[in-house]
């Protein structure tokens, strides 16, 4: 399909969408929001007062939910864009993947963390196994970042994809963790591949 279809596609899909008309009248900044609220209600990862990493954050619904809805949370955004800034959350404009992108959160927070989310996706190619292949290899990342910066009884969430790396990051998971779960939330389009990986209490 060619690209200019599939924006003409998801612009029209983008308006009719309940999830996005919601986020607008409530003020944030992406329906991706709602994924975590739902995640949020079903798994209980977050509280007042945690340490909060945040993934792949831009436009930024994600830090926008942590930081409104809960108390003196510490909370740092990377992305590889730039996003307004959120209350007095800390940003990090670059590649997770590369090791300074890394060392900047240690140094940022210079203790373990509570909780680590990503919903660090590629931009669609069109391909939909490659895209779940190389949004895979982030989450990955992601998860033995994870296992490295978390407390004890820390969490882990991430956006998984059905597809040829699903298997190998909930073997990973379950080596590294305690409790999984794989949950759709409600708002994930049932069209999409993606589900939410949920890692409590490093082993
Ligand atoms: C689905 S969006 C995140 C939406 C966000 N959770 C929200 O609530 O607004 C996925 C994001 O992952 C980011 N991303 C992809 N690869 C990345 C990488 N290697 N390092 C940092 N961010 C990355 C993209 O730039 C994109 O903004």
């Amino acid at each position: 399909m060619k690209k200019n279809k599939i924006s003409k596609e998801w612009i029209k899909r983008q308006r009719r969408d309940i999830y996005v008309k919601k986020s607008k009248q409530e003020g944030f900044r992406s329906r991706a929001v709602y994924k975590l609220q739902e995640i949020n209600d079903k798994h209980r990862i977050i509280k007042n007062g945690f340490s909060v990493i945040d993934l792949g954050a831009a436009p930024g619904g994600w830090s926008q939910y942590v930081i409104q809805k809960f108390r003196n949370c510490k909370l740092l955004s990377i992305d590889l864009k730039e996003m307004e800034p959120i209350g007095n959350s800390y940003q990090i404009v670059g590649d997770f993947n590369e090791k300074s992108s890394k060392e900047k959160i240690i140094n940022y927070f210079k203790e373990k963390v509570d909780l680590v989310m990503s919903d660090m996706a590629v931009n669609t190619t069109g391909n939909k196994n490659l895209d779940s292949v190389v949004t895979g290899e982030l989450s990955l990342e992601a998860l033995r970042f994870s296992k490295s910066e978390l407390k004890p009884n820390g969490f882990f969430v991430s956006k998984i994809f059905m597809g040829s790396t699903f298997n190998e990051i909930v073997n990973e998971a379950k080596l590294t963790f305690k409790e999984i779960n794989i949950f759709k939330p409600p708002s994930s389009r049932k069209e999409s591949k993606e589900s939410f990986i949920i890692c409590k209490k490093l082993r």
